[in-house]
């Protein structure tokens, strides 16, 4: 419960939660972004040049222009009620980054980007930068870099190696877990998300740290450790998914089958993995919540737990321990879109 309910509110300032009530947007789904907090792409590019054209290239990027274009957009935004999909309605939550204007109006200012995935930087983005400014820097973990690390991550970014929260916030809105716009909207239930091949692709920006500027992909022995750590987030945010589910069409269908086929994935990963113990227990807790309807304490409890198991399954092990499944790790065919090269 607490690891699902009080979360927004405590970084929310007056101004963003009188917002967010005047409008009603930000209120069930965990993909919002607080927009009294985002900056906006053009405060990340000068820095980090090479991520910008990749970005530039993905569909991120482009939902921006073409969504409000697309017949079928329209038809889910008539049947939500929404009049204007880019200034005022739920589409704004997971198809844009909004931010708060000087007059107190929320605006989209792009589509989904650097933000919607590192966190909202208002607080962190001076931290992590401080005492290199626009200095390229190397990958060597002084102290002081690690401090600079640990303090921004404290102010909420999700840098390298944050996997566990990275992957959450790109399921947040690729699982779609709000009912009404599935039911009512008509809106795809979900996309059929893996965090190596749909990262791997077009969304793929490894420049910072790279010294020939060839955007190389993760390597195998981190593309292991996402394989797994993707699995287990799709696990918890499957079974808080459905926990939202309140009346027997679409959305609790597809989120039952969806928390089903993640545990069936996780009870293989824990045969094959037996030395991380937290996939067994991980698998417990999922087997002890019904997959049905109006079951909302049940399955968010479930899902807090998970997160617990999953951060500590995260931070206790390398893929140089997972070399037995790098027969189901996607290879360069299955990368989801053009990777951007120079
Ligand atoms: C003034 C230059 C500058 C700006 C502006 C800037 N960054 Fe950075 N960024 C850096 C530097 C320098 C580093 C490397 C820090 C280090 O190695 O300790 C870095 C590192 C990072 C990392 C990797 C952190 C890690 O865990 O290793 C991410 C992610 C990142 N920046 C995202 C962003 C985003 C998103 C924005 C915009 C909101 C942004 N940066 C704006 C200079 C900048
Ligand atoms: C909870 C997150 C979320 C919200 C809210 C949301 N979308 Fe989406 N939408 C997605 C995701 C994720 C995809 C990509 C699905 C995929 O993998 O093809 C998508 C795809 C789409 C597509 C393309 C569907 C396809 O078959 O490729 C349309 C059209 C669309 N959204 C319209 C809307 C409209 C209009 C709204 C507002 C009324 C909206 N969306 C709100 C997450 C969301
Ligand atoms: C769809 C989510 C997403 C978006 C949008 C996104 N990133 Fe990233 N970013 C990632 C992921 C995933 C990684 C790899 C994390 C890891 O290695 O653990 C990453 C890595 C990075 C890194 C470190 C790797 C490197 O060498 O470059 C930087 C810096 C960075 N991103 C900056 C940005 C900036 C600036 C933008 C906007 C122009 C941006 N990102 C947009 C998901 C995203
Ligand atoms: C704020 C919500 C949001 C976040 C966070 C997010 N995505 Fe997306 N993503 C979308 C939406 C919406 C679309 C569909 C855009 C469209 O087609 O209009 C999309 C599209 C994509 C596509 C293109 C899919 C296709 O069918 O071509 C890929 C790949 C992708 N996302 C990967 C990721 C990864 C990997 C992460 C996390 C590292 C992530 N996304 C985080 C909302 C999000």
């Amino acid at each position: 419960m607490i690891l699902y309910g009080s979360r927004k509110l405590k970084s929310m300032t007056l101004v963003s939660l009188i917002v967010s009530t005047t409008v009603g947007l930000f209120g069930a789904g965990h993909s919002w972004a607080d927009p009294s907090l985002i900056l906006g792409p053009l405060n990340c590019t000068h820095c980090h040049a090479g991520a910008f054209p990749s970005w530039k290239s993905s569909r991120h990027f482009s939902t921006f222009a073409d969504l409000p274009k697309r017949q079928d957009a329209y038809d889910i935004a008539r049947k939500m009620g929404v009049k204007r999909i880019k200034s005022d309605g739920v589409c704004l939550e997971c198809h844009y980054t909004t931010k708060i204007e000087d007059t107190g109006r929320v605006k989209a200012v792009a589509g989904v980007s650097c933000e919607s995935c590192h966190g909202p930087a208002r607080e962190w983005l001076e931290p992590h930068f401080d005492g290199f400014g626009t200095a390229k820097t190397t990958l060597a973990k002084t102290a002081a870099a690690l401090a600079r690390k640990e303090r921004a991550e404290s102010l909420g970014m999700i840098g390298r190696g944050a996997l566990y929260k990275m992957a959450k916030k790109c399921l947040a809105c690729h699982i779609v877990p709000r009912e009404d716009l599935v039911n009512v909207g008509g809106h795809v239930a979900g996309s059929k998300f893996e965090l190596v091949s749909w990262s791997q692709g077009e969304v793929r920006h490894n420049f910072w740290y790279s010294t020939d500027g060839s955007n190389p992909d993760a390597g195998i022995e981190d593309k292991r450790k996402m394989f797994v750590v993707g699995r287990v987030v799709e696990l918890e945010l499957a079974l808080a998914a459905l926990s939202k589910a309140t009346v027997k069409n679409t959305y609790a269908v597809k989120m039952a089958k969806r928390a089903s086929k993640a545990r069936k994935i996780t009870s293989a990963l824990a045969k094959l993995l037996p030395h991380m113990t937290e996939l067994r227990d991980i698998l417990a807790v999922a087997n002890s919540a019904e997959l049905k309807l109006n079951n909302r304490d049940e399955l968010i409890n479930a899902a807090g737990k998970i997160s617990v198991l999953g951060l500590k399954l995260a931070s206790t092990y390398t893929g140089s321990s997972m070399a037995v499944i790098d027969e189901y790790v996607p290879g360069p065919e299955k990368y989801k879109g053009k990777v951007w090269k120079k």
